[in-house]
C-alpha cells in the first residue's frame, strides 16, 4: 500500500499516514512559472494499491486538476490500483440542472477523475447521497457522523440536547445523528412568504431551554447557521451550536461566524484550515484521521467499510 499527498490537505494526509503507521510516498507536485502543474512520483509503485489524499477544495480546479495528473503519473507508472481519497468533494453543489442549459459539473468531475485513471473514490458526506452513483466505479461516501457523536457525547454530558436541522434539505441527515445520540429534533423551516419580502424562519419543534446542535454538510458563507441560530434563541434556546461536516468558509464566513450568536462551529479537517479558521475563538476542528485511516486500512485488506461504523 502507499500513500500519495497532493497540496490540498497535506496536514490531514500526514495525520492518516500516522495513523497508519507508515510514511507517504515521495513525489513532487509543483507549479511550472505558467502554473502548469507538474507530478513525478519519486519512488517505485509498481503493482502497489495507492492512494492519493487529495480534497477537491479551494482553489478547488488546482486541487482536482493535481488529482487528475497524479493519477495519470501512477497509472504509467503501473500502480496495480488507484484509490481517490477525496474527504471533500468539491462541485458537489452541482449535482442536478438547476435551469435550462446549465451542466451537472458533478457529473463531470466524477467523469473526469474515472477518465484519468481512478480505480475507486473514498468521500465523506457528499452533499447528496445519489452523487455516489455518478461514479461507475466503487464509491464510499463515508459519514463524520460517529466522530461528531463521540466529541458530542464528551462536551455535552448530561445536557438537555435537541439535534437541528437548519433547512429541510438536511433532514435525514440530522434525523440520522440524532437517532444516534437518542436525542429529539428539530427543524428549521426558511420561507419567503413573497418576492422581495425577508425570509421568514419557521421552527418546527420546540427548542426552548435546549441545548441545540445544528448539523450540515457544508458551512460556505456562513449565512444559514448564523440566521438559524439567531432564530432558534429567539424561540427560546439555551445555546446554539453547529457540527458541520466540511468547513468550505468562503469570504467574509469566518468574521461572520466569529460575530455571531453561536456557541461554537464545530468543523472536521475534510479541508486545510487557514490562519483565520485557526484562531476564530468559537471554530473547534475535530479530525477524521482515524475514520480514513481506517477506511483505508480496510479497503486495502479487502474488509468491510461499513463496519468500520462499529469501530467508533
Ligand atoms: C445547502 O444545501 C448546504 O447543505 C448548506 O446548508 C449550504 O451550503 C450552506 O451554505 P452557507 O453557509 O453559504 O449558507
Amino acid at each position: 500500500m502507499k500513500l500519495v499527498a497532493g497540496n490540498s490537505n497535506s496536514s490531514l494526509a500526514h495525520k492518516i499516514a500516522k495513523y497508519l503507521n507508515m510514511d507517504l510516498t515521495n513525489c513532487t507536485v509543483k507549479r511550472f512559472a505558467d502554473e502548469e502543474i507538474y507530478v513525478e512520483i519519486n519512488e517505485n509503485v509498481r503493482g502497489d494499491d495507492v492512494y492519493i489524499i487529495q480534497s477537491t477544495s479551494y482553489p478547488t480546479n488546482d486541487h482536482l486538476m493535481e488529482l487528475l495528473i497524479i493519477t495519470d503519473a501512477l497509472r504509467r507508472a503501473s500502480a496495480r490500483r488507484i484509490t481517490a481519497v477525496m474527504p471533500y468533494f468539491g462541485y458537489a453543489r452541482q449535482d442536478r440542472k438547476p435551469a435550462p442549459r446549465a451542466p451537472i459539473s458533478a457529473k463531470l468531475v466524477a467523469n473526469l477523475t474515472t477518465r484519468a485513471g481512478v480505480d475507486r473514490v473514498l468521500t465523506m458526506d457528499l452533499h447528496a447521497a445519489q452523487i455516489q452513483g455518478f461514479f461507475d466505479i466503487p464509491t464510499d461516501n463515508l459519514q463524520a457522523a460517529p466522530v461528531m457523536v463521540r466529541d458530542i457525547k464528551k462536551q455535552f454530558n448530561g445536557n438537555k440536547i435537541m439535534v437541528v436541522s437548519p433547512d429541510v434539505g438536511g433532514v435525514v441527515r440530522a434525523r440520522s445523528l440524532a437517532k444516534r445520540i437518542d436525542a429529539p429534533l428539530a427543524i428549521v423551516d426558511k420561507r419567503r412568504e413573497k418576492a422581495g419580502v425577508s425570509e421568514v424562519m419557521n421552527i418546527i419543534g420546540d427548542v426552548a431551554g435546549y441545548d441545540c446542535i445544528m448539523v450540515d454538510d457544508i458551512v460556505d458563507s456562513g449565512g444559514t447557521l448564523c440566521n438559524a441560530a439567531d432564530a432558534m434563541l429567539a424561540a427560546g434556546a439555551k445555546s446554539v451550536t453547529a457540527y458541520i461536516s466540511h468547513g468550505v468558509l468562503s469570504g467574509g464566513a469566518v468574521s461572520r461566524i466569529v460575530n455571531s450568536n453561536l456557541k461554537n462551529l464545530v468543523i472536521t479537517d475534510s479541508i486545510s484550515a487557514n490562519e483565520a479558521v485557526l484562531t476564530a475563538e468559537n471554530i473547534r476542528i475535530i479530525s477524521i484521521d482515524e475514520l480514513f485511516g481506517e477506511a483505508i486500512r480496510r479497503t486495502s485488506n479487502e474488509q468491510s467499510v461499513s463496519d468500520l461504523f462499529n469501530h467508533f
